[in-house]
């Protein structure tokens, strides 16, 4: 994989190379790019940056001869064949210039977002948190700024534009978790939702809205999407109702756990590691084949001794009976499990990481395991494979465990049984299976970037591009717009 660095390096040779491929067209027209870069052992799915001078604004007038390599898709073919016209073409975005109050003023105010916090820290850095020192790429990145890390990415998107009427989708940097998460505890549901029927009076009064009524738009929330669900105005009921409000019902969420509606998508927690190159992700994902790990499985969390159905307190049980697994306890206060290095040891030492549901059915800590190279061992299938469709590949069996819940509440499983039962050859394959997911579900740091892969973002924004085109071509062919949009979908979960 040393090789891939040196081609993206090396801009001017990659350049002169493919022009004499350019000449000899019928050669380029049957390269096998894979070739070039080296193979694809790692089967990572990267793209050196289509556009080796970054600039944001010039995004309409993109330079043929920074595109470089991509993955080998058909979309890719039909790159290869637009070779000098606008590469950009389908992937535009138009970002839409929010009132401050939305989203630059909830970052002013950080210090009061909520009272038993300061959220300046975990917003610091574009929303990646405190650098760690001395480790570069490594930040102490909080679980609930998504958000503020999507909206910094897109900022130096290549495709964006201040020409709406090129967009393919247009993205509202609306901060609806920080927004929500000052009044969830303690206020009545007009506070919550003040700030949801503003923004969409002032979105739905805007002219992109007119074009598809909000079919091409979406918005990030750092948070849960039940968080953005509230289904009564009883005041007793959790969370805002902004994805029932009449305008969202026509958008869609991106989230790090979608609800059973299906304008509802999920994409990955944060994690502490935002690289800036494809090569530091390689020596990380190199480290982690060779970490020798100690313990058979891990388990970093709490209890939840108020929910009848939680499994958590039986598998901590079982965790401290058995000297083959690691026991991060996070009780109240217990820092540790928001310390990077603690987690990413914990996790580095084990063979599995067990992901229980907790308050709701997603971790971040799934994939803080996969990051250290942790196979995970998922209970529920919403927890993961009903989730993050765009991100993890459906060969679940390849990359985790499943324990059905019942089985461990019911006691029928011990969880170092069934994890002893897998050979052993089978544990370093799934392991190199999840070692090579680990450039899809990290969030590349912005704040430097010049060559690129293809990260958690960008697969993403290719779930949300390809998902406008659909709706536009339906309602091009006469259907109803609304399929796809706000129904609950019962088989998800
Ligand atoms: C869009 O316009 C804003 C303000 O005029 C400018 O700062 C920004 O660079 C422009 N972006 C693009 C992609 O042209
Ligand atoms: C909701 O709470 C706010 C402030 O906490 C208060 O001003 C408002 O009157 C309350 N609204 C209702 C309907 O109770
Ligand atoms: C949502 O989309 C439908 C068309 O599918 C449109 O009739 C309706 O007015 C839109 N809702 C809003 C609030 O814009
Ligand atoms: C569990 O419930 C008790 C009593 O209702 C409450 O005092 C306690 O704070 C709850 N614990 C947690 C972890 O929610
Ligand atoms: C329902 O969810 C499943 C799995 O998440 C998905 O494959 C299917 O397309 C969804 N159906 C609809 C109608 O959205």
């Amino acid at each position: 994989m040393e090789k891939i660095l040196s081609v993206g390096n090396c801009h001017n040779q990659l350049w002169f190379v493919l022009l004499i491929s350019f000449l000899l067209s019928l050669i380029l027209l049957l390269f096998d790019r894979t070739a070039l870069i080296g193979g694809d052992q790692n089967g990572i799915t990267f793209l050196v940056n289509n556009f080796v001078n970054h600039h944001p604004t010039q995004t309409r007038t993109p330079k043929s001869f920074d595109y470089v390599a991509s993955t080998s898709t058909t979309e890719d073919k039909k790159e290869t064949k637009s070779f000098g016209s606008d590469l950009c073409s389908g992937r535009y975005i138009y970002m839409h210039d929010l009132p401050s109050q939305f989203n630059d003023e909830l970052l002013k105010n950080c210090h009061s977002l909520i009272t038993w916090s300061d959220m300046c820290p975990a917003l610091s850095n574009m929303g990646l948190g405190p650098r760690v020192e001395n480790n570069p790429g490594w930040f102490v990145t909080n679980q609930f700024t998504l958000e503020v890390i999507f909206h910094n990415r897109m900022k130096h998107y290549k495709c964006l534009t201040n020409d709406s009427s090129l967009a393919s989708a247009v993205y509202v940097p609306f901060y609806a978790g920080l927004d929500v998460g000052r009044f969830l505890w303690g206020f009545n549901i007009s506070v919550r939702d003040a700030s949801s029927y503003s923004l969409l009076k002032w979105l739905a009064g805007k002219p992109e809205w007119g074009r598809m009524w909000g079919r091409d738009h979406f918005l990030v929330g750092g948070r849960i999407s039940w968080d953005f669900r509230r289904q009564t105005d009883d005041d007793s009921d959790w969370g805002s109702k902004l994805m029932f409000l009449p305008e969202s019902k026509n958008m869609t969420l991106l989230s790090i756990e979608s609800s059973s509606w299906n304008n509802d998508f999920a994409i990955p927690y944060p994690t502490y590691f935002h690289p800036t190159k494809i090569n530091q992700v390689i020596r990380w994902q190199k480290k982690m084949r060779k970490t020798k790990r100690r313990y058979l499985f891990a388990f970093a969390g709490a209890p939840r001794p108020n929910a009848t159905d939680s499994i958590r307190s039986e598998l901590i049980d079982q965790c401290k009976s058995s000297p083959t697994c690691n026991f991060l306890g996070c009780f109240d206060g217990a820092s540790k499990c928001d310390d990077p290095a603690n987690v990413m040891k914990a996790f580095q030492s084990s063979v599995f990481c067990l992901q229980p549901p907790g308050d709701s059915y997603t971790r971040r800590s799934t994939f803080d395991s996969i990051l250290a190279g942790c196979i995970p061992v998922f209970f529920h299938v919403g927890s993961a494979y009903a989730q993050y469709l765009w991100h993890l590949p459906k060969t679940y069996t390849e990359y985790s465990v499943m324990i059905p819940l019942d089985d461990v509440k019911e006691k029928r499983a011990a969880v170092n049984e069934r994890l002893l039962r897998i050979p052993k050859n089978k544990v370093l394959a799934m392991r190199e299976e999840v070692i090579k997911l680990i450039p899809r579900i990290v969030y590349a740091d912005s704040s430097s970037r010049r060559e690129t892969f293809e990260d958690a973002f960008d697969i993403a924004v290719k779930g949300v591009l390809e998902r406008v085109e659909r709706v536009r071509r339906e309602i091009e062919e006469g259907e109803d717009p609304s399929i796809g949009f706000s129904e609950l979908n019962g088989t998800k979960f």
